[in-house]
């Protein structure tokens, strides 16, 4: 299968590799949008347009390992996963409530312009049950 990250336009600014996901049309206000990257199940992220500004962060919840971070419910710069609720800063991924857990999201670069979306290129860590599983193949 062809990895999926090969189907984004790559481009180098300052030393730095981004690839054009999306128009900037594409990526509505309030609205989690999920991509994936590569060919595992697990490479995906999650891109969210909050009053104009995007962020991108993971889309598999460290809580129980679920794909539904783009489902989430925003609450001003912060997303809620839909499944149990654990809250994550989009800024910085961090999880806001440290009783529910200290797992965090990866949080990702992520800009526009002339009406493009850059994300950097994205190193995604696998959980370490998946690499494991992986690795046994
Ligand atoms: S899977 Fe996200 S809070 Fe449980």
């Amino acid at each position: 299968m062809k990895n999926e990250q090969d189907k984004y336009k790559r481009i180098q600014i300052n030393d730095n590799d981004y690839l054009i996901i999306a128009r900037s049309e594409e990526i509505f206000e309030g609205k989690g949008r999920q991509f994936f990257f590569g060919d595992e199940h697990d490479m995906q992220l999650a891109v969210f347009r909050v009053k104009g500004t995007l962020y991108c962060v993971n889309n598999i919840c460290p809580h129980r390992h679920q794909d539904q971070i783009h489902n989430g419910i925003i609450d001003d710069l912060n997303i809620v996963c839909p499944v149990h609720y654990w809250t994550y800063n989009l800024q910085t991924g961090q999880n806001i409530n440290q009783k529910q857990g200290v797992k965090s999201l990866s949080s990702y670069e992520i800009f526009e312009s002339d009406g493009l979306v850059y994300l950097e290129d994205p190193k995604i860590d696998l959980p370490k049950w998946r690499t494991n599983k992986l690795e046994t193949r």
